[in-house]
C-alpha cells in the first residue's frame, strides 16, 4: 500500500507518522510550507500543487482534480490528511473515497472546520480532543475511527491547548493509519 500524505502547515504530524515507521510513498502540499522541508530531510518524494494556481475565485473542482491525478500518477493507494488546509471536491473522492483519513483537533461532531481548537476554547467546553475519521465530500462528518480526550485547563489559550491536543493526535493518528491499512490489505 503506497501512502501519501497531504499536509499544508508545520508538518509536525507528518513527521509523527514518519517517526512511528510508517512508509510514506508521497507528500503533497497544497502550498510552500514546512512539511516539503520535512519530507525532503526523510527523503521522501514530494509534490507541491499550489493552490494559488486555480484563479482567483479558486476552481475547487480543477483543484481536486489535479490532487487525485498527482496522486494517481504516483500510484497512490491510501490518503492521510494531516492538516491540509484545502477542502477537495468529488473528483478527488472519485478515485480516493474511502481510502483518505483525516484527523481533526475536537471530538467531533462538536467543533468541525478549520477553527475547531479556538471554536472549543471559545464555547467554554471543559474536554475536547482528537477524531481520526474517513475523509468524505461532507467536512469532517465521515466515519469515525478513533478518538482520544484532551481536557482543558483554566489558563490555556488557542496555541497552549492546539499543541496538547496535537501530542495525541501524534500517536493516536499513526496507529490508526496503521489499523486502516492493514485492514485494507487483508480485505481490500
Ligand atoms: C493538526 O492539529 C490537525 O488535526 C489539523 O491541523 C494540525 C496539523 O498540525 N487539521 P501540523 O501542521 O502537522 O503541526
Amino acid at each position: 500500500m503506497r501512502l501519501a500524505v497531504l499536509a499544508s502547515g508545520t508538518g509536525s504530524i507528518l513527521g509523527a507518522i514518519v517517526d512511528a515507521g510508517l512508509e510514506v510513498a508521497l507528500v503533497l502540499v497544497d502550498r510552500p510550507c514546512r512539511a516539503i522541508e520535512l519530507a525532503e530531510v526523510h527523503g521522501i518524494d514530494s509534490v507541491v500543487v499550489e493552490r494559488s494556481g486555480y484563479g482567483a475565485s479558486f476552481d475547487r473542482t480543477e483543484y481536486s482534480s489535479a490532487v487525485a491525478a498527482a496522486l494517481v500518477d504516483r500510484s497512490i493507494d491510501v490518503v492521510a490528511m494531516a492538516g491540509f488546509g484545502t477542502v477537495l471536491e468529488q473528483p478527488f473522492f472519485e478515485r480516493f473515497g474511502g481510502r483518505t483519513l483525516n484527523t481533526h483537533p475536537a471530538l467531533l461532531p462538536a467543533f468541525p472546520g478549520w477553527h475547531a481548537v479556538a471554536d472549543a476554547l471559545a464555547y467554554g467546553v471543559k474536554v475536547t480532543g482528537c477524531t481520526v475519521h474517513v475523509a468524505t465530500l461532507d467536512v469532517d462528518a465521515g466515519p469515525i475511527l478513533a478518538q482520544a480526550a484532551v481536557e482543558i485547563l483554566p489558563d490555556d489559550d488557542e496555541a497552549s491547548l492546539h499543541e496538547r491536543i496535537k501530542a495525541v493526535e501524534r500517536t493516536l493518528y499513526p496507529a490508526t493509519i496503521r489499523r486502516f491499512v492493514n485492514e485494507l490489505e487483508h480485505c481490500p
